[in-house]
C-alpha cells in the first residue's frame, strides 16, 4: 500500500516545521523534518573536516549516517545533535550541501523510507515536486521575507541567543536564492499545491486551513 503522504513545502524560517508537526499529530501521521538530514550530512562533515563544497565526499558520508528521530530529539550516530544542528551556521551548511545533485540522490531513499502506514507529512523544499510527487495534497507555506526574518529573530532571543535582525533578513534574502535558482530540486511553487501565505495568519489558522483540505481529498 501506498500511504497518504502530505507535501508541506516553502522557503525557511516559513513555519514549515511547527506546522507540519502540528498536522501530522492531527492525523496520527509520522513526521519527516527532510531540512534536519541535510543539516545533519553539513554537520557530520563539519565534524569531519569536510568541505560542503565537496559533493563526492559529502555523497560517501551519507550511507554511513545513523539518523534517529525520537520525541522531536535528532540522534546521529547516537549522539543527541538536536542543538548543534538547528544553529545559523547548520542552517546555511545545509543550503550548501543541498545544491549537490549527488547530495540529494544520496538522500533520496532516506526520505522514502518514512513513507509509512498510516501516512506522513514531510516538510521541505522538494517533497511534492521530487521524493513524493504522488502526495495526497501539495502545500506551498510561506511568508514574506521581513515577517520570517522577525519570526527568526524572535525565536533566537527567546531561547536566549544573540541575534541581529538585519543579519538574518540578509541571510534569509541569500538562501531563498540559493534554494529557489539551483538547478537540482529548485524550491518553487507546484501549480497542484494549496498556497498557504502566513504573513498574516498563525500557526492555528495554518493547520486548519491544511487539515480541511487533506479531509477533501479522502
Ligand atoms: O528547512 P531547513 O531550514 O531546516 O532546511 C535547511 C536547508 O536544507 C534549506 O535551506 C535547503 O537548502 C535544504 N533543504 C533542501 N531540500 C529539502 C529540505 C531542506 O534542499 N527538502
Amino acid at each position: 500500500t501506498l500511504w497518504p503522504v502530505i507535501a508541506i513545502d516553502g522557503p525557511s524560517a516559513s513555519g514549515k516545521g511547527s506546522v507540519a508537526e502540528r498536522v501530522a499529530k492531527a492525523f496520527g501521521f509520522h513526521y519527516l523534518d527532510s531540512g534536519a538530514l541535510y543539516r545533519l550530512l553539513a554537520y557530520a562533515a563539519y565534524t569531519q573536516s569536510v568541505s560542503w563544497s565537496d559533493a563526492a565526499k559529502l555523497a560517501v558520508i551519507v550511507p554511513s549516517m545513523d539518523i534517529r528521530f525520537e520525541g522531536g530529539e535528532v540522534f546521529l550516530n547516537g549522539e543527541h545533535v538536536s542543538v548543534h544542528i538547528r544553529s545559523e551556521q547548520m542552517g546555511k551548511g545545509a543550503s550548501e550541501v543541498a545544491v549537490h545533485p549527488e547530495v540529494r540522490t544520496a538522500l533520496l531513499q532516506t526520505q522514502r523510507n518514512f513513507r509509512k502506514a498510516p501516512g506522513l507529512v514531510g516538510d521541505g523544499r522538494d517533497i511534492g515536486s521530487v521524493i513524493f510527487p504522488d502526495a495526497a495534497l501539495k502545500v506551498f507555506l510561506t511568508a514574506g521575507v521581513e515577517t520570517r526574518a522577525q519570526r527568526r529573530y524572535d525565536q533566537l532571543i527567546s531561547r536566549g541567543d544573540t541575534a541581529d535582525y538585519e543579519t538574518i533578513l540578509e541571510d534569509l534574502r541569500q538562501r531563498d536564492l540559493r534554494d529557489t535558482q539551483r538547478s537540482s530540486a529548485p524550491l518553487k511553487q507546484l501549480p497542484d499545491a494549496m498556497l498557504v501565505d502566513t504573513t498574516k495568519m498563525n500557526i492555528v489558522e495554518a493547520v486548519d486551513m491544511i487539515v480541511e483540505a487533506f479531509k477533501k481529498t479522502a
